[in-house]
């Protein structure tokens, strides 16, 4: 851990920085975390290349801590309060961080309202920008050191925004079937070992439902801790782990679509076995399963889905081949139950 704690001898200066950052989609799902965002199980997950965060940090160094934050130009309290609480949670490993006042703007390329997570994106933005300024008061550190303490940082602001540092699979969660994975930060997942046939996806997002979740996922990954089927579910995904790890290397497409969606489908399990008990699918979502699931029997084509902590469906398809009778059927069959014809064209390549 020592690796992290910051350089005590810091000059701060006004500068102004800026970073992007992709969203990620978890294919083996973390959902339930013990204490500093640690989380229960190891997961994985594609990192996006459209759905992204610019954001942009004026630090005004020597003025009272504070942060202003804007989104889109408007100015976002709720949003700032956050990011404070944030900063004041980090100081041991940025020391400077307190010592001055932060205007920070930021922007989404992908519709606000539409459900899609913006917190791993966002957090890893932020952590990014924090890494420069830590450059420019702290001294240089080495590419790749900067890479990994943004991933440290940015799983302290919301846990799967650590993976979002990297490119293609990323891992999070300490695993015997990844080397050098960690609970504390994210490892890119050896693409060596990695098929092809998994290099280029598309992941086109169904907004079933825009707008805010009725249950948030601290909520969510809080009620993991009563939650009976907790510890077999943790389990589970290491054994998910193993398997994907064949998988991946094998191009074993039927075994993909079954782990992935199976993990999708447990997630949303566990919500429904929390206490409250609570369903983040909509009519829509499960209309969208069950015609997935149609017509990979009738066509044998690799559509396939996996969901989030929200309603929005992300449908999987490989990109490296013309699916012409798979994107006919998206736009024929499954948009209708959007709730305003609202799909996010994503895609993967590495
Ligand atoms: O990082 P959080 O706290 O927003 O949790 C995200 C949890 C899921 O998106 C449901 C799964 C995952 O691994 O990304």
């Amino acid at each position: 851990m020592n690796e992290f704690f910051g350089n005590p001898n810091f000059s701060v200066s006004h500068q102004k920085v800026s970073a992007s950052c992709p969203s990620n989609i978890a294919l083996i799902k973390y959902w339930g975390k013990y204490e500093n965002q640690i989380p229960a199980n190891p997961s994985i997950s594609y990192t996006l290349n459209n759905c992204k965060t610019n954001t942009e940090v004026e630090f005004l160094a020597g003025e009272k801590f504070g942060v202003q934050t804007f989104l889109a130009g408007k100015e976002e309290l709720k949003f700032a309060e956050k990011i404070e609480k944030y900063f004041k949670s980090i100081v041991e490993y940025v020391p400077w961080i307190l010592e001055g006042k932060y205007i920070i703007r930021t922007e989404n390329t992908f519709p606000h309202s539409s459900g899609i997570a913006s917190s791993a994106s966002g957090f890893g933005a932020i952590a990014k920008t924090l890494m420069e300024l830590d450059e420019l008061f702290s001294g240089k550190i080495g590419t790749e050191a900067k890479v990994k303490k943004a991933s440290f940082l940015s799983r302290l602001g919301s846990g799967s925004a650590c993976r979002s540092l990297y490119n293609g699979l990323v891992v999070w969660g300490e695993t015997h079937e990844v080397q050098n994975s960690s609970d504390l930060f994210a490892v890119q997942y050896p693409n060596s070992e990695v098929h092809t046939s998994f290099k280029n996806f598309n992941d086109w997002v169904l907004l079933i439902h825009e707008g805010e979740k009725t249950v948030s996922s601290t909520v969510g990954h809080g009620l993991m801790n009563t939650n009976p089927y907790a510890e077999r579910r943790f389990l589970e995904a290491h054994e998910n782990f193993a398997l994907l790890k064949v998988i991946l290397k094998n191009g074993d497409m039927e075994g993909f679509i079954k782990l992935v969606e199976h993990e999708a489908l447990t997630l949303h399990a566990m919500m429904m076995m929390s206490d409250p008990a609570f369903i983040l699918m909509k009519t829509g979502t499960l209309a969208v399963i069950n015609k997935i699931w149609e017509f990979r029997k009738e066509t044998k084509l690799p559509l396939f889905f996996t969901l989030d902590a929200g309603a929005n469906v992300h449908l999987l398809f490989p990109s490296n081949q013309e699916q012409t009778s798979i994107r006919e059927f998206i736009i024929k069959e499954l948009l209708q139950h959007t709730q305003n014809n609202g799909v996010v064209k994503d895609v993967m390549h590495f």
